[in-house]
């Protein structure tokens, strides 16, 4: 059967404690139990329905992380206060000392700090690699290795990860596949392509509002469990939780999302194209010039289409950051990190979201210091988008009057 991700979240069916039609918002730290016995129950992870404490779960934040779960297809997710506290409990969760980590080598850049300057610290190393390339991906592994880690299109450069592919080599060599899926929900689904946990940074598309930060991690029930472990989950001791106000609100943007990806897409696609038919460098994996097109084609649920997110390159930063101010000035967006607004949102990430990349790596996986990405808004009338930012690429001389 096709999965398709938006019916699942259509029909979740919640009754709120009071008949609403919003599940109600549980605004409690501390959960109140009848008898002891059920309280050393709930400690020992043995009283289903109960709630203990708030950093361990609450009903708002099951919720959010129940629909997550329908759209992804996994059993279950657990939702966390940022997509950095998701990623770095789900590292830290699989990941002890002395083991090491294949990675792809264009991930967000906390990501990457993250893997590069903060996990060695517990004598976690990672190797970092070209992940289009499935060959040099299996010969990075060592005997010690635990996790594949991987975006299905990376920030910034949108390469897009062989998520099958990857999963028969974690399954060959007996390590987790975790792939962070920010990029691409509901086009691309993870799990049912064989990754064994996926990952969200909440705070971009899924929340689409820019008023938050959230994540969650999505997997098997046993591994949820093992976050939330008392005595050793990550997601319990390291404390990245989200409260309960803002869990209900996500959830409430999360219904739309669909109709938002349609549209961020359809938006992102029709730019892509202009700025190419324009003689621009520009990189979007819904274009046939991108080299993973049909890969992304293989793998997404296709009345998403191919994401809101695209590149181009204007040769050098002085002249990115001249012509996001303009932009910015004209009031075609903002020159702001994140993603998934409705607003269009641009950055150059070589001086932003990817600086933890020392400046030879960025070169040598080409990430050039021109490089614009943006995030495409819910413009309703693109075109019009598209004739303004021509302007501004004219009076910059990015673009040449055509003779
Ligand atoms: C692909 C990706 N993953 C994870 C993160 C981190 O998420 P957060 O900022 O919510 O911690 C980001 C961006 O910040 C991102 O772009």
């Amino acid at each position: 059967m096709v999965f398709k991700p938006a019916n699942s979240i259509q029909d979740l069916q919640y009754f709120g404690e009071f008949g609403g039609v919003n599940p109600s918002i549980s605004d409690s730290s501390t959960y109140t139990f009848l008898s002891a016995k059920t309280m050393f129950d709930t400690f020992e992870g043995n009283a289903d329905g109960c709630y203990l404490y708030s950093r361990h779960s609450s009903p708002s934040n099951l919720y959010l992380g129940e629909a997550l779960a329908a759209m992804e297809g996994t059993e279950t997710a657990n939702i966390s206060a940022s997509g950095m506290g998701a990623i770095t409990s789900v590292i830290l969760q699989l990941c002890s000392a002395s083991d090491h980590i294949v990675s792809s080598r264009t991930i967000y850049g906390g990501t990457y700090a993250f893997l590069k300057n903060f996990a060695p610290r517990f004598n976690i190393e990672t190797t970092f690699v070209d992940i289009t390339k499935l060959d040099v991906v299996e010969a990075a592994i060592t005997k010690n290795t635990k996790v594949l880690y991987c975006e299905s299109v990376s920030n910034p450069l949108l390469e897009v990860a062989d998520i099958k592919g990857l999963a028969a080599i974690a399954k060959r060599h007996d390590l987790k596949l975790v792939v962070d899926n920010t990029f691409s929900p509901l086009s691309i689904s993870p799990a049912t392509l064989g990754a064994d946990v996926v990952i969200h940074s909440l705070t971009k598309f899924i929340n689409g509002s820019s008023d938050t930060v959230g994540g969650v991690v999505c997997g098997t029930q046993e591994f949820i469990n093992d976050l939330r472990n008392v005595n050793d989950g990550a997601s319990m001791l390291l404390g990245s939780t989200m409260d309960s106000l803002r869990a209900a609100s996500v959830l409430k943007n999360l219904r739309t999302l669909h109709i938002r990806m349609q549209q961020h897409s359809f938006n992102a696609a029709f730019l892509a194209k202009k700025f190419k038919d324009d003689g621009l460098k520009t990189v979007y994996p819904g274009l046939k010039s991108h080299p993973s097109h049909e890969l992304f084609k293989s793998m997404m649920n296709k009345k998403y289409g191919f994401g809101g997110m695209l590149t181009i390159d204007v040769g050098a930063l002085e002249k990115a950051n001249e012509l996001m101010e303009l932009m910015q000035n004209r009031n075609l967006g903002y020159l702001a990190v994140s993603l998934g607004f409705y607003k269009t949102l641009f950055s150059a990430p070589g001086s932003s979201t990817s600086s933890e990349i020392p400046e030879d790596e960025q070169k040598e996986m080409g990430l050039s210091n021109g490089l614009i990405r943006f995030s495409i808004g819910l413009d309703a009338d693109i075109d019009r988008t598209y004739q303004l930012v021509r302007v501004c690429m004219k009076e910059l001389n990015i673009l040449k009057p055509k003779k």
